[in-house]
C-alpha cells in the first residue's frame, strides 16, 4: 500500500495563514505542513502547492501572518482548507474577524490566540509544493497556552494528549 507522506509524518500542528493581493483583498486557508525554523530572529516554514490563492498572493504581496487555531475552531478551519479564496470570502464563510496587522499588509484573525505577521524570505519549488521561508517582523500572544488542532491527513485530526516530560 502507497502511503501519502501526510499519512507517515504526523501530526502536524495547524496554522491559518493569511494573504492579500495587490489590492489588498485578504484570503486566510489552512496548511499542516508548516515548521519553525529558527529561535532568533524568529524564522517559520511552510509548503503551499502552486494551484492555491496563497500562492498567487504570495508571488504579489510577499507577506502573510500565520494564525494559530484552538482545536475548538475545527469547523472554521476545515472551511479555510476546503474552499479557495478564488470562490468565497472565507472571512465570511467561516466567521472569522480579520484584524489590520502592525509590520504587513495581511490581516491577522481575531479568534487565533496567536498571531505571527512574517515577510517571506525566500521560495522555492520541490516538487508539488513551493517551500516557502518566512521572518516574523511582530507577534502577537494573546494565550500561549491553548489546546491546538492537530492534522493527520484530509479530513482527519487529532488534539495533543498528555503532556510529557524528561526526568
Ligand atoms: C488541515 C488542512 C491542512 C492543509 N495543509 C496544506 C498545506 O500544508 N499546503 C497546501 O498547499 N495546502 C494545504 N491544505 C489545503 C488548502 O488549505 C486548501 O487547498 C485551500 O482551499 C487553499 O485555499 P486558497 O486557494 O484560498 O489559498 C490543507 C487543508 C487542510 C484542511
Amino acid at each position: 500500500m502507497a502511503y501519502r507522506i501526510s499519512q507517515l509524518l504526523y501530526p502536524r500542528l495547524t496554522v491559518l495563514i493569511t494573504t492579500c493581493d495587490r489590492s489588498g483583498r485578504p484570503d486566510v486557508a489552512a496548511f499542516s505542513f508548516f515548521t519553525p525554523v529558527s529561535f532568533e530572529p524568529k524564522y517559520v516554514a511552510f509548503a503551499v502547492a502552486p494551484q492555491r490563492l496563497t500562492f498567487s498572493n504570495l508571488r504579489e504581496v510577499g507577506e502573510f501572518v500565520v494564525n494559530v487555531p484552538t482545536a475548538e475552531m475545527l469547523g472554521k478551519v476545515w472551511v479555510c482548507g476546503s474552499v479557495s479564496g478564488r470562490e468565497a470570502d472565507k472571512f465570511k464563510l467561516a466567521g472569522l474577524t480579520p484584524v489590520p496587522s502592525v509590520r504587513v499588509k495581511p490581516p491577522r484573525i481575531r479568534e487565533c490566540p496567536v498571531q505571527l505577521e512574517c515577510t517571506a524570505e525566500w521560495m522555492g519549488e520541490f516538487g508539488d509544493h513551493w517551500l516557502v521561508v518566512g521572518r516574523v517582523v511582530a507577534e502577537h500572544v494573546e494565550r500561549a497556552e491553548f489546546e491546538p488542532l492537530l492534522h493527520y491527513s484530509g479530513k482527519r485530526f487529532f488534539k495533543a494528549g498528555e503532556r510529557l516530560e524528561v526526568s
